[in-house]
């Protein structure tokens, strides 16, 4: 059976989301092929273990990505996180795929790539761009928000008793990354032809930082105040507090997508997608704060 079955790479596979997806594939396609594609064959020795193959795969080393694609059916691309440098290295690994036949393409993207206000969005519009240029099938994964990004922050709210944004009651549509995990398999995985497709991805609900505040004030049972800045204050305050300048424009820049909507779906395609609503940001928070 297995030498009928399609092969599955998964490049970013020793990642927070890749390693979710190998883990996933592993327990619930164990007849599908999955080999998982990183940078450092020692980290994915993990990956290993649950019966996956190993291929070294570095963005930057375009040597390894041709011969690393060779005899795979479907490439899930995830995204690289050297912000700036992200075009250059995905069009590689494009390029390195139309070479080795791989069969068909899915990228995860950003929330509506095509037309977000988003500063982040950039790079993944520019992929999207290249895909269709070099031609291979695909099928784009557009991501929201993942509801882990915004622990530390509450964790620090808990301590401090303060939660600082510029996101005014912008609403937040986030989903956990098991759940992005679980989509992902569902589309690799999925019997029909993905080529073409374009998925929205979100969370079920949706939460503004007041709503966040005051799970975090019930959660911990300490007072968690949301106080509200323009951004050059609350990028400021991100800076004084110790975070690197660079992270501090990051998170405010997604405090703004937030406030302008950026966050924000209400179309459920994740939800229909794994076949259950999303995990809630509560169930999430409760993670680092129960
Ligand atoms: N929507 C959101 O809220 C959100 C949040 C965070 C990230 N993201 C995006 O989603 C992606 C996956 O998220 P994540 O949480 O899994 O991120 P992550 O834990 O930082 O994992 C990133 C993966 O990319 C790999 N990588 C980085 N540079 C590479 C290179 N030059 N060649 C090959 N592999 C390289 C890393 O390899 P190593 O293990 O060797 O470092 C790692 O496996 C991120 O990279 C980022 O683009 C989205």
């Amino acid at each position: 059976m297995t030498g009928e079955q399609e092969v599955i790479g998964i490049s970013g596979a020793t990642g927070r989301l890749g390693e979710i997806i190998v883990r996933k594939l592993r327990e619930h396609h164990p007849d599908v092929p999955v080999v998982a594609l990183v940078r450092d064959l020692d980290k994915g020795a993990p990956l290993a273990a649950l019966g996956a193959e190993l291929r070294r795969f570095d963005y930057d080393a375009p040597e390894t990505l041709a011969p690393a694609l060779a005899g795979i059916d479907k490439l899930l691309l995830i995204s690289g996180n050297a912000v700036g440098e992200r075009e250059r290295q995905h069009r590689a690994v494009i390029e390195a795929a139309r070479e080795a036949g791989v069969r068909l393409i899915a990228y995860t993207s950003v929330l509506r790539a095509s037309e977000t206000a988003l500063p982040i969005a950039a790079e993944h519009k520019a992929t999207e761009t290249v895909l269709k240029e070099v031609g291979v099938p695909h099928v784009l994964l557009r991501h929201g928000w993942y509801c882990e990004n915004y622990l530390f922050r509450i964790e620090a709210a808990v301590d401090s008793g303060t939660l600082p944004t510029c996101a005014g009651d912008g609403l937040i549509s986030a989903a956990s990354r098991e759940d992005f995990a679980e989509a992902a398999v569902a589309v690799l995985t999925a019997p029909d032809d993905q080529a073409g497709k374009v998925y929205e991805l979100a969370g079920s609900s949706s939460f503004t930082f007041a709503d966040l505040a005051a799970e975090a004030e019930r959660q911990s049972g300490r007072p968690v105040k949301c106080v509200q800045l323009p951004k050059p204050e609350f990028e400021a305050a991100l800076v004084a507090i110790g975070t690197p300048a660079f992270v501090a424009a990051m998170i405010a820049k997604s405090d703004m997508g937030a406030r302008e909507g950026g966050l924000f779906d209400e179309s459920r395609t994740l939800e229909k997608l794994i076949g259950r609503p999303t995990t809630s940001m509560s169930d999430v928070m409760a993670s680092v704060l129960r």
